[in-house]
């Protein structure tokens, strides 16, 4: 099938290559036109775990283009994939102008019958409005259909998830635009992981409803962590136990700093704005909201527990992306810890194994370092944000030789406190009894 998607950020790149992947003549079309010629030139603008080995391959046998020419995207698609960025207003509802401008791009240089889905994650009821605003902009009264087709992949892990989705959610009224979206995605089809094909409202409601719900799931271990720690449990042991019970399941039960990124602390304000516009007051998004800032505040708390006046202290920050297997520092709780370990006087020396660059745009005042090990070097705290494998592998006692003093603030929990007290560590960290 011919393809264009428009946005070329994480959704739009990765689906436009996958779809390539599968067969299927695709063109990427951004308005950022530095990203294009990067792209077109072989190189990454996003590091996202075997994405450069599949567009490289697409684009070389013919299946993968990218351009900033919407009209020439619009007009040679079947098919056209709305993948621009939803960000949040102030006041936490849902910023559409990118998908309103790419609308009245599809309205204006529609030349023929087009399927457009939306991959974007957006409000019920922008489905809707992208159908009005196509029409509007019609100069050619040609026919179209809508499908809302939420997005569930996972950065750093996006090109997998995108080739084993648990769902397809395909949400339209038009029967031709069902039939047509579901043999696109049959090939992803497998034994428990269907093709559902429902009504666009809900099919909008699905995407925040689970955004929200795994977010639930993360602010109700890390409440369980605090209680853990005072009556002396173990979260990951607690964790554990739950998740073994399969109708509670074991993922997204990782204590830590929190949750960041560029979704779900922006899909818990949208559900909340949704919500409150409908006169529904979600009172359980709007906990885990709260809980998710304390936890930030939760680490830094702990930090001030190992030394009361960070003034003249070193503290090394390891992990800045706001999760490991990428470079996305959007929402990343590291942000804001770094920048309060700052206005409490400490000097930082940061690492990250691919997020520096992203993190210098928006951090200053940071030593960032090669490696982990330079990183400590001289340092009274470790801090520790993003749980990237590296640090699970590191040479604990070289790190123990190189600070100046033998400090862990673990913020995900990645080693255990037996083993540190072992290595002659105070290590302190989210739920679990200190060493
Ligand atoms: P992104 O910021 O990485 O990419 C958006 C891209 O759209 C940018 O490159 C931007 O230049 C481009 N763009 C803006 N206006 C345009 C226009 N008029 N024409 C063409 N391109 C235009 O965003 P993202 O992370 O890919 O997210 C996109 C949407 O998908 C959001 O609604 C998000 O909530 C949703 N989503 C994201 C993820 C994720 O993991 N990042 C997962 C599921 C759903
Ligand atoms: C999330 C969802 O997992 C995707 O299904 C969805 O498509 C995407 O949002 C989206 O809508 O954009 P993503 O934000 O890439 O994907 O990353 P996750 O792996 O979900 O992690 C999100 C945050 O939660 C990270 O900061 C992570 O550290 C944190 N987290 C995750 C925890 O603190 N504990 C956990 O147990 C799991």
């Amino acid at each position: 099938m011919k393809i264009c998607t428009l946005g070329a950020g994480y959704v739009g790149l990765v689906a436009a290559t996958c779809f390539a992947e599968l067969g299927n003549e695709v063109i990427c079309v951004d308005v950022d036109s530095e990203r294009i010629s990067k792209l077109k030139k072989g190189i990454m603008p996003i590091y996202e775990p075997g994405l450069k080995e599949l567009v490289d391959r697409n684009v070389k046998e013919g299946r993968l283009e990218f351009t900033t020419d919407a009209k020439q995207g619009i007009r040679d698609a079947e098919i056209i994939f709305i993948c621009v960025g939803t960000p949040p207003k102030e006041d936490g509802s849902v910023n559409l102008e990118y998908v309103e401008t790419v609308a009245a791009e599809i309205g204006r240089y529609m030349n023929g019958y087009k399927i457009i889905a939306t991959k974007s994650t957006v409000p019920v009821g922008t489905n809707e409005h992208i159908q009005e605003v196509i029409r509007q902009n019609q100069k050619n009264k040609v026919r179209f259909d809508i499908v809302s087709l939420p997005e569930f992949l996972r950065e750093g892990a996006a090109v997998k998830d995108f080739f084993n989705p648990d769902r397809t959610i395909i949400g339209t009224d038009s029967e031709k635009a069902a039939e047509v979206m579901v043999k696109l995605h049959k090939p992803l089809e497998r034994v428990g992981k269907p093709i559902m094909v429902t009504d666009i409202k809900s099919a909008e409601l699905i995407k925040y409803a689970s955004n929200a719900f795994l977010s639930t799931k993360i602010s109700f271990i890390n409440e369980i962590a605090r209680l853990c720690e005072k009556v002396g449990a173990d979260v990951k042991k607690v964790a554990q136990g739950m998740g073994l019970d399969e109708r509670i399941g074991s993922r997204f039960l990782q204590a830590g700093v929190g949750y960041g990124g560029s979704c779900f602390p922006k899909d818990v304000l949208g559900l909340m704005s949704l919500g409150k516009q409908h006169g529904v007051d979600f009172k359980i998004v709007r906990a885990v909201d709260q809980v998710n800032k304390e936890q930030r505040t939760y680490l830094i708390n702990k930090v001030l527990s190992v030394h009361k006046k960070l003034g003249d202290k070193k503290i090394a920050v390891w992990g800045l992306a706001f999760k490991p297997k990428t470079d996305d520092v959007r929402e990343a709780p590291a942000l804001t810890i770094v920048k309060e370990l700052q206005y409490l006087g400490a000097k930082i020396k940061a690492f990250d194994p691919v997020a520096e660059e992203n993190a210098k745009k928006i951090l200053t005042d940071v030593e960032y370092t090669k490696d982990p090990y330079e990183a400590v070097k001289g340092c009274h705290i470790l801090v520790i944000v993003t749980e990237w494998d590296e640090f699970r592998n590191i040479d604990l006692q070289k790190i123990r030789s190189l600070m100046k003093e033998p400090n862990i603030v673990d913020g995900r929990n990645i080693y255990e406190p037996a083993e540190m007290k072992k290595f002659g560590f105070v290590y302190k960290s989210i739920g679990r009894p200190d060493a």
